[in-house]
């Protein structure tokens, strides 16, 4: 049996000052007005099971205005009658404090890589970037995948962005005659051995992900061919070549120009890209079944359902989807499902599902 959660409880996150929320294995509903907190809740939940917002990299904006740390604790059922308690504290200016049943945990890589009992798989409006948005939208979404899964992953991938900003100082100051270009074959080096790792960690997901990702598409949207094609900058075995081979235009330029910083993936239905030519609401589905391939990936790897915070995911989809996706969602370990109408739900299924209802930063 996967791990879900129990309780949730919130200090000074965001709208809610102090609230509690209960939750269930399978699906849950949170419903509320426009502005009233689901959205809030969804990240919250999210933090205090990896350690970080998906929404944003600048954490001070998740605490309440006006308050100076926040907190989020959570009660994880594990395996069946074990329970651990998971929380984060964090004060801008301080290191965040991660405790799992008291003790702290060696490091935010290690929490988010499972050491915290649960992962996760979010959706939020927001993430239809990860198909029509920028190549480093898609990266971060395959990174976030990987890291979730392995601590080094993460580690490496942090590393690497060091070394090549590192390497890209050195190149404008050679370009400056402000150094030589001897320095730059050990920078080379250290760029090439963290490139590799994080390039060997995406090789090896992309492809068993692409099968899961063609799956939910059929599921979803039809039988159309979906793949997903990852396009290197460098290729894995000519990287450390193609990297020298850069060399004379990357001093001109002062940047790095190959390597998995540069890289992107195609999101393809019927060979078409879906961040080029994708309908709204194709797009929409892409991003959907992106996340299911997540949780499967997950899955696969780990032995363990992830819990499912999806927003407001219903409101944009035809009913014959919303039904598809009431049932997955019925059938998962757990599910966290925001909307503003519960009439997107069959009623026999609001009957027996938990209702969280939000107002104001407050559970009623
Ligand atoms: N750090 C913060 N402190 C206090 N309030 C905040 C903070 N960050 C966001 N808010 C406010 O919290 C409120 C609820 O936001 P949230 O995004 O959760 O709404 P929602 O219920 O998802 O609404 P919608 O249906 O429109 O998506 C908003 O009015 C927002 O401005
Ligand atoms: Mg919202």
């Amino acid at each position: 049996m996967s791990a879900y959660l129990r309780a949730l409880r919130l200090v000074n996150f965001r709208n809610y000052v102090d609230a509690t929320v209960l939750l269930a294995p399978g699906l849950n509903v949170v419903v509320g007005a426009n502005a009233q907190g689901k959205t809030n809740l969804l990240e919250a939940i999210s933090f205090a099971a990896t350690g970080s917002t998906p929404r944003t990299p600048n954490d001070p904006e998740i605490i309440l205005w006006g308050a100076d740390f926040t907190r989020a604790e959570m009660r994880v059922s594990m395996n069946g009658d074990e329970e651990r308690k998971i929380a984060v504290g964090y004060a801008p200016g301080q290191k965040k404090r991660l405790t799992i049943d008291g003790v702290p945990a060696s490091s935010l890589a290690a929490y988010a890589a499972g050491g915290a009992g649960v992962r996760v798989v979010t959706f939020f409006p927001d993430d239809l970037r990860v198909v029509k948005g920028a190549p480093s939208d898609r990266r971060e979404f395959l990174d976030s995948l990987l890291a979730s899964l392995k601590p080094t992953y993460a580690r490496a991938a942090a590393e690497y962005a060091r070394a090549v900003q590192q390497r890209n100082q050195l190149l404008r100051r050679i370009r400056d005659g402000l150094s030589s270009e001897k320095t730059l074959s050990t920078w080379d080096r250290k760029v090439v051995d963290l490139g590799t790792e994080v390039l060997r960690g995406r090789t090896a997901a992309i492809g068993p992900l692409g099968s899961l990702f063609e799956d939910a598409v059929s599921a979803l949207y039809g039988p159309e061919k979906a793949a997903l094609g990852y396009g290197y900058s460098a290729p894995l075995d000519g990287y450390a070549e193609a990297l020298r081979e850069a060399r004379g235009v990357d001093v001109e330029r002062g940047t790095t120009s190959v390597g998995p910083h540069r890289d992107d993936f195609a999101v393809l239905f019927g060979g078409v890209s879906m961040t080029t030519y994708g309908s709204q609401g194709q797009q929409r589905l892409a991003t959907l079944a992106l996340k299911f391939a997540a949780r499967e990936y997950l899955r696969g790897e780990t032995g363990q359902d992830p819990i499912l915070l999806f927003d407001d995911v219903m409101s944009e989809l035809d009913e014959e989807r919303r039904g598809y996706l009431t049932e997955y969602f019925l059938a998962s370990t757990q599910a966290v499902i925001s909307t503003t109408n519960l009439e997107y739900f069959d009623p026999e299924v609001i009957e027996r599902t938990p209702i969280v209802r939000i107002s104001g930063g407050s559970v009623l």
